[in-house]
């Protein structure tokens, strides 16, 4: 039997836009993986570098912030602060080798539903044609060594 990889992918989404529009999504009745564990973030300009970097390094297999449009910002910048920020993670992952398709920024209205259903399912497949993050499988292997 082949085991079918199913990623694990963190979005932290803000509060006012993605987070709402995955509510509307529901409501909706407009389904998205499961594999998308959402983080909601009272705007996407309080997701750090660190935050992104720390969930790869925890196993995920991929990582997208999902804030308000432009212009649409409750913050005024957060948004634009957001997508600089992931800018230069993906810089950074791509310097040590890591495929920086496995972090990405979207943009979204609270009402696009479809769209945030749309871009987990989008996020979800790429992430499963690039395959498990290779932190974890390092992880995973290390974790079976020290068992024995
Ligand atoms: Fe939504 Fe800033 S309030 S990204």
């Amino acid at each position: 039997m082949t085991d079918i990889f199913e990623p694990e992918i963190v979005a932290f989404c803000c509060h006012y836009c993605a987070y709402t529009a995955a509510d509307m999504a529901g409501s909706k009745r407009i389904s998205y993986p499961p594999n998308v564990k959402i983080i909601r973030v009272p705007c996407t300009g309080k997701v750090d570098a660190i935050h992104i970097m720390k969930a790869l390094e925890k196993g995920a297999d991929g990582v997208y912030v999902a804030g308000c449009l432009e212009g649409d910002c409750h913050f005024k910048t957060g948004n634009l602060r957001a997508a600089q920020r992931v800018r230069r993670v993906k810089a950074l992952l791509e310097e040590i080798g890591f495929d920086s398709r496995r972090v990405e920024m979207i943009l979204m209205s609270a009402g696009m539903g479809e769209r945030f259903a749309q871009t987990a399912r989008e996020f979800t497949e790429k992430i499963r044609e690039l395959g498990p993050n290779p932190i974890r499988s390092a992880i995973q292997e290390q974790a079976r060594r020290a068992a024995g």
